[in-house]
């Protein structure tokens, strides 16, 4: 498979979505690779949206989030259910927005750049908790609801482009 990026270098709002979504579905086309399919995803997010630095996903194993595919510095492996924002999302299942990370109880400090941060929960067709798609950026209230309801859209993509057992 070849595949160009044909989106905008920085998509913005609604319709930089529509475009990332578009991109997205091209990169899934044919392939049912869970990891392939999100580390090609996390690519794309980190590379397409503005002021990020770190895109990647947690993988739920037995009762903690293990590091996934990623873009951006090193990060913290292993996370429990419930601590910091990604765990709190993992735990409650719901999308976790967070405007100033100094402000969240338990926020992990992966990247002392990371200010403000977005966690979507990724769920199985069974209802099982895959994990989590979690972004950071260096930028205080970086994250509005359109990226939160943007990012939701393409976890859902993701999930039903790829072989989650
Ligand atoms: N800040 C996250 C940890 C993961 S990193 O940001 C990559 C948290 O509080 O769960």
């Amino acid at each position: 498979m070849s595949f160009t990026l044909t989106a905008p270098a920085r998509a913005t709002g609604a319709a930089g979505y529509a475009e990332i979504h578009q991109s997205l579905q091209g990169l899934l086309a044919g392939e049912r690779d869970l990891l392939a399919n999100t580390a090609n995803m996390a690519s794309l997010v980190f590379h397409l949206l503005p002021d990020l630095n770190w895109a990647g996903w947690y993988f739920l194993r037995g009762q903690q989030l293990v590091l996934g595919p990623f873009q951006g510095k090193p990060a913290c492996v292993r996370i429990d259910m419930g601590r910091g924002v990604c765990g709190t999302a993992a735990a409650s299942r719901q999308s976790v927005r967070v405007a100033d990370v100094h402000e969240f109880p338990g926020h992990i400090a992966c990247d002392a750049a990371s200010r403000s941060e977005l966690v979507v929960p990724a769920m199985r067709a069974d209802g099982g908790l895959l994990g989590v798609f979690d972004l950071d950026s260096p930028l205080l209230s970086r994250f509005t609801a359109v990226d939160q309801q943007g990012i939701e859209s393409a976890v859902r993509a993701l999930l039903l482009a790829s072989d989650c057992g």
